[in-house]
């Protein structure tokens, strides 16, 4: 029987099937892995590439089909490696680049395939073209990388416009001349040690180029793009009255706020089609990924269209508040937004730059959330945000494209917020005038076994943030076999993903006697049927139905079952 001929309910198809066996980033499970949090080999506290390629096993075991390396270059270390000295290196910290091999080469054996990050918008201080540009005069070549210009106000002792970092603080910095008199201001929109790049030169777009290539010669299977949305700014360099703080979506629709001229131009698209051929090049295999913060979906997919990147991160799921109405609309119009590009969409709930999914839906106010959580702020109810974040899970596995797993969130890790301040490390803790937590909560290093020190994080019991106590019950090995744990649920919703191919299925909501009205998210997607209760309280399931997952334990005898609040079921209808 067919959930469309069952009595009382209404199903309206909004994404139709792929045929199976297509692109592999079409649907793919992909596991960011942060290096400097993951495993440490070395006892120095930091997680390494011989400590990542140690641990794959757990990746192939957990049934993922790729990895994402966030930065592992040669980095002065001013935002946790997204200030990248040299793009073609890896730092000491983490390893060589034979290291680099062995863990690609790790990786293929057990048919994972992986992406490295590409940090296109701004170098290190320290790369050799920033150190070039510094004693170079204005107008020079050297400085013609970067985005220099001369200050307003008399002396030009101010910035050339009013932009804000978006750590907060100005986005301009003034450096001096040779002879040590105040000069130029060069354009920074994240921290003072990573100026932007001038993508308006030639030459920037020519070594970017050789540097896609130099890490595909290597084996990479794709990049994931830090700050797709920033390359391009706007060159009339204006006064704007938002702040670039903000991503550029909280900016939509406020009054006064023009688009904003860092963000989003036109003319970034130019380079992906570009990077696009310089993929296709190869086996025709590579991918691209945008971290593009857009105002909209529709925005988000230009990145994606069929001669630029791959995949784009669909962040206004991530930020899309815990209530069956507003998931409803931001599913339906993701998969609207991608489908009219041809391309998949991209799910994701956590990462390195937000409060973990755990904690973030135990918060009053779900949504985005705030940029770290502090002792003193209001804490996350822990038990209800571990339950939606099952839920949460179970709901993005079942949904057709590609979706993303951000290290230990497999173990529902939650956020650390009580880390003191004296340990944090993000700058925007200090940019912000210690006013934002900042994102060390997230990045704390993995715990895998209960009892060893670190929780066999390092072998010395060095770690470079603080694990809290509690985490012991979150190890990787307190987990394995535990039925009903965080990392058998991951285990299995992969494993029935992959069986009933669900990455290429289809999406058709299901709506009468259920639906979002009544707090419930019902959807099917090949001969699966999902249903998410973002209700207050329990709802009876339908008879008929073959239970095959559950995020938590549903109540009632079998065959009258309820689904309790915050809870996600997989069934199938019964024969
Ligand atoms: C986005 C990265 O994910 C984040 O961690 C980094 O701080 C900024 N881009 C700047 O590179």
């Amino acid at each position: 029987m067919l959930i469309e001929d069952t009595p009382d309910v209404r199903t309206t198809l909004i994404h139709r099937a792929d045929s199976p066996g297509g692109q592999w980033w079409r649907s793919a499970v992909i596991y960011q892995v942060y290096p400097r949090s993951f495993a440490d080999s070395g006892g120095d506290g930091i997680g390494d590439l011989p400590g990542i390629t140690a641990r794959l096993g757990h990746l192939s075991r957990l049934g993922v089909d790729a990895v994402w390396l966030s930065p592992f270059y040669t980095s002065p270390q001013h935002d946790a490696g997204y200030d990248v000295a040299d793009y073609r290196q890896v730092d000491p910290l983490f390893g060589t680049l034979e290291d680099a091999d062995a863990l690609l080469a790790r990786a293929r054996t057990l048919g994972l395939r992986v992406l490295v990050d590409l940090v296109p918008n701004h170098t290190s201080d320290e790369h050799a073209w920033f150190r070039a540009a510094l004693p170079a005069p204005a107008g020079s070549p050297e400085r013609a990388r970067y985005i220099f210009r001369d200050g307003r106000g008399p002396d030009g002792a101010e910035a050339p416009n009013n932009w804000r970092s978006v750590f907060g603080g100005p986005a301009w910095t003034r450096v001096a001349d040779a002879d040590g008199t105040p000069g130029q201001w060069y354009l920074h929109l994240f921290d003072v040690h990573q100026p932007d790049l001038n993508w308006e030169n030639e030459e920037v777009r020519a070594e970017f180029e050789a540097i896609l290539r130099f890490w595909l010669d290597r084996g990479v299977d794709g990049f994931r793009v830090d700050v797709a949305h920033g390359l391009v700014k706007d060159q009339g360099f204006e006064d704007w009255a938002g702040h670039a703080e903000m991503i550029a979506g909280d900016d939509a629709g406020e009054e006064g706020v023009g688009p904003a001229p860092m963000w989003d131009q036109p003319g970034v698209h130019d380079i992906y089609r570009r990077w696009h051929e310089v993929l296709a090049s190869y086996d025709g295999d590579r991918a691209l990924v945008a971290e593009a913060w857009a105002d909209t979906d529709e925005a988000m997919a230009r990145y994606i269209r069929p001669d630029e990147m791959h995949q784009a991160f669909n962040f206004d799921f991530l930020c899309t508040e815990w209530s069956a109405p507003a998931l409803k609309d931001s599913i339906t119009e993701g998969l609207a937004a991608c489908d009219s590009v041809g391309a998949p969409t991209t799910w994701v709930l956590s990462n390195h730059d937000v409060v973990r999914a755990t904690s973030r839906l135990g918060l009053p106010a779900t949504g985005k959330g705030p940029n770290g959580i502090g002792a003193d702020d209001p804490q996350p109810d822990a038990e209800l945000g571990a339950r939606r974040a099952r839920a949460a899970a179970l709901l993005m596995f079942a949904l057709p494209g590609s979706a993303y797993i951000y290290q230990g969130e497999e173990l529902g890790l939650p956020e650390h917020t009580a880390l003191p301040g004296d340990v944090r490390q993000d700058p925007a803790f200090w940019r912000s005038g210690y006013t934002e937590k900042g994102r060390d909560g997230c990045r704390v290093p993995l715990p895998w076994e209960a009892d060893a020190p670190a929780f066999g994080f390092s072998p010395t019991g060095a770690s470079w943030l603080p694990q809290p106590t509690a985490w012991a019950g979150f190890a990787l090995d307190a987990q394995k076999g535990v039925a009903g744990s965080s990392y058998e649920l991951f285990r299995k919703a992969l494993r029935l993903r992959r069986e009933f191919d669900l990455g290429t299925g289809s999406l058709a909501w299901v709506d009468g006697t259920w639906g979002p009205e009544q707090g419930l998210l019902v959807f099917t997607n090949r001969q699966v049927i999902v249903a998410v209760n973002l209700s207050d309280g329990p709802i009876p399931l339908p008879d008929g139905l073959d239970v095959i997952l559950a995020s938590g334990e549903l109540r009632g005898e079998l065959g009258h079952q309820a689904l309790p609040a915050d809870t996600a079921v997989w069934a199938v209808l019964e024969d």
